[in-house]
């Protein structure tokens, strides 16, 4: 059953009732349970501190989040028997357990997790989450994130609330009620922060191809990464943009405050910033705070290709670790390992294609070569996929592909022309390999 509704109690006795420490709430966590945090800024650091510390308590605690900036102690080695990792997005706490075989993945659209939650196809016994202090009516406030945790707090066994004054007010599906909560744990802190990437030579020149591609009106969606900022900072000359996309960082901000993002044309949600999660700094933590023109709805529905669609001249940037002479595109992984997850990339790609003015588009921004951490310096375009690589957006879905060195267009071409396109934008060093393997792939002259 669902826990949805507010109740006409005096909410104030219900929250004295349920608060507890985090020690002590941590105890309701039973062996064999699944535990899903709530999602990036969202995870309640003091409560996992808390769990971590309890792990002689637990067997088998199977462990579940998407995007976290969190250190992942639960993945130790020293914890293996206590904790299980099931994740839906690796990352930097994460990625080492799973490349020595410890915990594993759910491949799973962003968009269908809530669905999933509710159709019970997975299912959780307990929800550490953060979120404001309760306002006048006794409801909580997520602040940083809707995503799929507003759907987890509803469908776990047990739900965990760290309460945290700062975690800003933000509007939207955000609102959660005490009497939603099985136990409250007050503790301050402040909110992890994600840094701008910087942006370099590279990433300023894929950031203005990126640009000559979008029109003055567009609704924009921007990945994870580096690229997105490099591809906001050169939008500085367009007019009237809007936002409709999983997540922001600050580099939005700028734009905002120069009025070139102001959502003035969006054709669904006009004058609204329309995202599932934030993932910056407290400036952007800041702008979230009681401001209208931001609204944080769950992924399900920010995500389904059929909304971004409703969103004309729908433009979706986002990036790959590698892509193959079809145009296949690698974001989540780096051979067999896991590197992140296929967040909303697809969600994205297939709703911007589907843009209801028939104008929308979808882009795939990376620079053409990366350092390898033993020095090898490798070309991301490259003429088959990696030994055990997953493909995230396949080729039927590819459109854009952006480097450094230009622009090339997946859609309408034949597989030889998308080689032969995609070898035009590879990096000067990677061409002569490339073209040789053009030549043995398809037993024809470049
Ligand atoms: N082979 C081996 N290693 C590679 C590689 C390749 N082809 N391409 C990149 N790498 C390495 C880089 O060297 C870098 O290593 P480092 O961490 O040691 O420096 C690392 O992988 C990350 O590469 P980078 O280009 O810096 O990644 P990024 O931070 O810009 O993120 C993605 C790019 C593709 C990983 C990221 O966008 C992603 O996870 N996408 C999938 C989800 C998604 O698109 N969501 C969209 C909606 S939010």
């Amino acid at each position: 059953m669902e826990k949805v509704l507010g109740t006409p109690m005096n909410w104030r006795e219900l929250y004295e009732q349920k608060k507890t420490t985090a020690e002590e709430a941590v105890k309701l966590i039973k062996s064999n349970d699944r535990v899903i945090f709530g999602h990036c800024i969202c995870e309640p650091e003091g409560l996992i501190d808390a769990m971590v510390a309890n792990h002689d308590a637990y067997r088998n605690v199977h462990i579940t989040h998407m995007v976290s900036l969190g250190k992942g102690e639960y993945t130790n080695p020293e914890y293996k028997d206590n904790f299980t990792f099931d994740g839906i997005f690796a990352g930097a706490g994460t990625r080492k357990s799973l490349a020595e075989g410890r915990g594993d993945v759910i491949p799973v659209y962003f968009s269908e997790l809530p669905i999933w939650m509710r159709r019970g196809i997975l299912n959780f016994d307990v929800c550490l989450v953060m979120m404001s202090p309760p306002d006048q009516w006794g409801y909580c406030n997520l602040g940083v994130e809707s995503g799929y945790t507003f759907q987890a707090i509803r469908s776990a066994k047990i739900v965990i609330a760290q309460i945290n004054e700062n975690v800003p007010f933000a509007y939207g599906d955000t609102h959660i009620h005490i009497s939603q909560l099985d136990a409250v744990v007050e503790m301050n802190a402040p909110l992890a922060e994600s840094k701008p990437a910087p942006i370099g030579d590279v990433e300023k020149q894929i950031g203005e191809y990126c640009a000559s591609l979008i029109e003055d009106e567009s609704t924009l969606q921007l990945g994870i990464g580096a690229i997105p900022d490099a591809v906001l900072s050169s939008l500085k000359g367009h007019k009237h943009l809007g936002i409709h996309s999983e997540m922001i960082a600050d580099g939005v901000l700028d734009l905002v405050e120069a009025g070139v993002i102001d959502c003035s044309a969006k054709t669904l949600h006009r004058g609204q910033i329309i995202v599932t999660f934030l993932m910056g700094t407290k400036r952007l933590y800041d702008f979230a705070d009681h401001n209208p023109m931001l609204m944080l709805r769950p992924v399900d529905y920010v995500n389904d290709p059929a909304i971004i669609a409703k969103n004309n001249k729908m433009v979706s940037i986002n990036s790959a670790l590698q892509v193959d002479f079809m145009g296949q595109v690698v974001a989540d992984s780096i051979g067999t390992r896991q590197f992140s997850g296929v967040g909303g990339q697809v969600d994205f790609v297939r709703g911007a294609a589907r843009a209801e003015d028939g104008k929308g588009i979808s882009i795939i921004a990376m620079p053409s070569i990366t350092t390898k951490k033993d020095g090898t310096v490798i070309s991301k375009i490259t003429p088959y996929i990696d030994n055990g690589a997953a493909v995230t957006t396949n080729r039927y879905d590819v459109d854009y592909i952006i480097t450094e060195y230009g622009i090339a267009r997946m859609k309408g071409k034949a597989l030889k022309d998308r080689a032969r396109a995609l070898i035009s934008i590879a990096h000067p060093s990677a061409v002569d390999h490339l073209e040789q393997a053009f030549r043995e792939r398809f037993n024809t002259p470049l």
